[in-house]
């Protein structure tokens, strides 16, 4: 690196020269936060006129598709120019083959529909993995005990193909089984889907930090009449492991994907780096529901200030090397930026 050619001699230098002021700090900012970095991650349920505060993630909704609706116009007032959607189904509709998931009738297809409708310019990104619609709360399919990988990706080649019929822009495959980008990939193009991306959710960790998304939706993992496992950790990937992100961001854009993700955020900034150097696709990460749950609670308390580890934490995501995040804080922090 360039930094160990230069003597950085005192009192010649003085790093202090550079921050004395808002303005010469301004000058040298090495990152810059705007609202066309977030993605918002929406939940949606069936009904109208319907808005219910989730009890871990304070100022987060679920809302029926009208309500949803002209939240995505607001959101795009503010700069904000993707959304992720995720779906509360009823339980009746729950079994272990997902098959609610490619209803052409169903919720995710009616919202993309009506979003895209309303504000078409609105980039769509639906979740593509089966936990919202499994009656065991897993990404996929169970047989024997486990997660059946390859039936796995078929049902999610025909939930991807419904999202992309409905008006999806992009889908975002969170379920963590192999080779599904290229499945997913091969299924849309054979459906003449060509422009449809993929944003996969390529080093997913199996983390604690996922607890309030899982109220959210109630899709935590659950007992069974059958053996199914009591957590993710045989599909999502394990927190001490490094290396394994790389090879999994990898072959993600082998296999096709537009964009990759590393998730969650904060704990995971090596990663974001590690992820950034190694590949040539934009590089998103997900500041998860946890990761806002911390801030809200520790904020309620008075323990800490909310706004400005809100910002905090974005920036520090970026400097990291995200292209996009998905947050919670995106209409928030888009309403400072824009003051
Ligand atoms: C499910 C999914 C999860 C999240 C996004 N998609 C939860 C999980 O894997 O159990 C988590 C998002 C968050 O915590 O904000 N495929």
């Amino acid at each position: 690196m360039e930094l160990k050619k230069l003597k950085y001699m005192f009192p010649l230098q003085r790093g202090r020269r550079l921050r004395q002021n808002e303005s010469l700090r301004s000058l040298v900012r090495e990152t810059t936060l705007s609202p066309s970095d977030f993605m918002f991650p929406m939940f949606i349920t069936e009904g109208e006129n319907v808005k219910i505060e989730i009890p871990s993630m304070v100022g987060i909704f679920r809302r029926s598709i009208d309500l949803t609706v002209e939240e995505v116009k607001e959101l795009f007032a503010l700069g904000i120019r993707a959304v992720n959607i995720y779906v509360k189904v009823d339980e009746s509709l729950k079994d272990n083959t997902g098959k609610e998931a490619w209803n052409s009738n169903g919720l995710m297809q009616r919202a993309i529909k009506a979003i895209k409708t309303a504000c078409p310019e609105m980039i769509v990104m639906p979740d593509v993995a089966l936990d919202p619609y499994s009656i065991y709360g897993h990404d996929g399919i169970i047989e024997n005990g486990d997660v059946e990988n390859d039936s796995t990706n078929e049902a999610l080649v025909k939930m991807a193909v419904s999202h992309a019929q409905a008006g999806a822009d992009f889908v975002a495959p969170s379920d963590m089984m192999d080779g599904r980008v290229l499945r997913l990939r091969q299924g849309l193009d054979a459906a003449g889907f060509h422009n449809v991306g993929i944003m996969s959710y390529s080093a997913k960790y199996a983390s604690a930090f996922y607890g309030p998304f899982r109220d959210a939706l109630g899709s935590a993992p659950k007992d069974a009449d059958i053996e199914v496992p009591k957590d993710k950790k045989t599909y999502q990937m394990d927190y001490a492991n490094r290396i394994e992100a790389i090879k999994e961001a990898l072959m993600d854009v082998e296999e096709g994907a537009d964009m990759v993700m590393v998730k969650p955020g904060i704990a995971y900034l090596d990663i974001v780096r590690e992820v950034k150097n190694a590949v040539n696709v934009p590089v998103t990460v997900f500041h998860v529901s946890g990761e806002y749950a911390m801030i809200k609670a520790a904020a309620e308390r008075g323990w800490l200030d909310h706004d400005k580890i809100m910002m905090e934490q974005l920036m520090c995501i970026k400097r990291a090397g995200a292209s996009l995040i998905s947050t919670y804080f995106a209409k928030e922090a888009s309403i400072i930026l824009n003051k």
